[in-house]
């Protein structure tokens, strides 16, 4: 193997040769060359602990050696070859992921990213119910492409010049900063009854589905109150509209559940998934009720969709997932790390909130004096990575410190790092 360049070499071609849309945290970035477990590695030898996962992805860690083993016997045997042609693991894949799908979903189509699901899942409800339109929320992702970033209302994602008319997007739930003026437990659900006004006076008639990520991830790690879904779909079945519960970065034990939506008490029509199930490989996915997938006939395809390595990847993810019970170990983690980050809300006045469900939890900044949280935020992250961490950032303002950790994380992995912010926090 080549030695590694070296951080300024590496910002040089950056320069000169990638678009410059693509950025990357961190004042003096790091050079990493290796994974394993929890952690990540640099170019200079020094040890991280990974508490992002690449965005939600690594459930098992860096290079689980099971995964690793799965994958490389795949690449030496067959790699690809499109859904032209008749391969097991696809077909094996889609049987694994209906077994722990919710609801009625059992049928799949397999892609390359989450940004394609989310088109596909579109695609599919506009062919199932002859409409156009569609509603999200504020404060959503739902990816890159022309249609993913018009559903995304995230501003610093929503790069098309010359948005569609195609997406509403409606005030979250938000009991917290309630875009109605109501106080929690006091209202009459106005954020359910505006996604009612908003089909009925959609500029494209009435839509075709409404895409939620059931906890907002990009947005800033947000939970929905208690019975806001349940209402929502009464609302959306009363107008045929359908529910796409976008669960690509919740998907697969992050919040505790296999699925975010479990929580719920009810089940998305379509489901769109990705990050995780790959461990690593690119994947995306749609998966729908027989019914509905019924009234896509016409010719699909996707050039990596489902590919052997992709899908031999995900069989044993899911194998692994299941046998080491690392859904549950997320939701009993998680509760351990909420209460243990809650404690900092008292004692440092710009830590607004800690929120989320099981690995995937938000501290919420504010300003401190003069500093804008974002920028308080920025230090922090530095300092951290500095330390030997490394932590995500997220919410519409950037002031969200996103711990997604890989789920064999063990507690005192999670307290090591604790105390690491807390004692960051002290040198502000
Ligand atoms: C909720 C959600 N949907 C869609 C996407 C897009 O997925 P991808 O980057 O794989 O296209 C993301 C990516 O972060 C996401 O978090």
């Amino acid at each position: 193997m080549q030695p590694p360049i070296g951080v300024p070499a590496i910002l040089d071609l950056k320069r000169q040769y990638l678009i410059p849309c693509l950025y990357h945290f961190y004042r003096t970035p790091p050079q990493i060359v290796r994974g394993q477990g929890v952690y990540l590695y640099d170019a200079e030898g020094k040890r991280y602990l990974d508490l992002f996962a690449g965005v939600s992805v690594h459930a098992l860690g860096h290079c689980h050696p099971e995964m690793v083993a799965a994958i490389t016997e795949q690449v030496q045997t067959l790699q690809h070859t499109t859904t032209i042609y008749l391969t097991e693991p696809i077909a094996r894949l889609a049987e694994s992921l209906a077994a722990v799908l919710p609801g009625e979903l059992r049928s799949t189509f397999f892609c390359a990213s989450g940004s394609e699901a989310n088109e596909g899942a579109a695609l599919l409800a506009m062919l199932y119910t002859g409409r156009k339109g569609f509603v999200a929320l504020t404060d959503g992702l739902h990816g890159r492409t022309r249609l993913g970033t018009n559903l995304t209302h995230i501003p610093m994602w929503r790069t098309d010049p010359h948005p569609p008319q195609d997406v509403v997007h409606v005030p979250r739930p938000n009991c917290r900063d309630c875009p109605f003026g109501k106080c929690a437990g006091s209202c009459s659900w106005e954020c359910v009854s505006a996604v009612e006004q908003a089909i009925l006076t959609h500029p494209c008639g009435k839509p075709a589905a409404m895409f939620v990520e059931i906890v907002q991830g990009n947005g800033g790690i947000n939970v929905a109150p208690a019975g806001y879904y349940p209402r929502l779909r009464e609302v959306l079945d009363r107008h045929g509209c359908l529910l796409v519960a976008d669960e690509v970065q919740t998907g697969f034990g992050r919040t505790g559940r296999m699925f975010a939506v479990e929580d719920e008490g009810i089940a998305p029509d379509i489901l769109t998934g990705g990050k995780a199930l790959g461990g690593g490989t690119p994947i995306g996915f749609f998966s729908t009720t027989p019914h509905i997938a019924a009234c896509y006939t016409r010719p699909g395809a996707s050039t990596f969709g489902g590919n052997p390595v992709t899908a031999v990847a995900g069989i044993a993810f899911l194998r692994i997932l299941q046998r080491d019970r690392l859904v549950e170990r997320s939701a009993g983690l998680g509760a351990f790390l909420r209460s243990r980050l809650g404690r900092l809300t008292s004692r440092f006045d710009f830590v607004r909130e800690v929120r989320g469900r099981g690995l995937m939890i938000g501290v919420e900044f504010a300003p401190r004096g003069e500093t804008p949280a974002a920028a308080v935020l920025d230090i922090v992250l530095e300092k951290l990575k500095d330390r030997g961490y490394l932590l995500g950032k997220t919410g519409a303002s950037r002031n969200v410190l996103a711990w997604m950790p890989p789920l064999i994380v063990s507690p005192e992995q999670l307290e090591e790092a604790a105390d690491a912010l807390e004692s960051v926090f002290q040198t502000l």
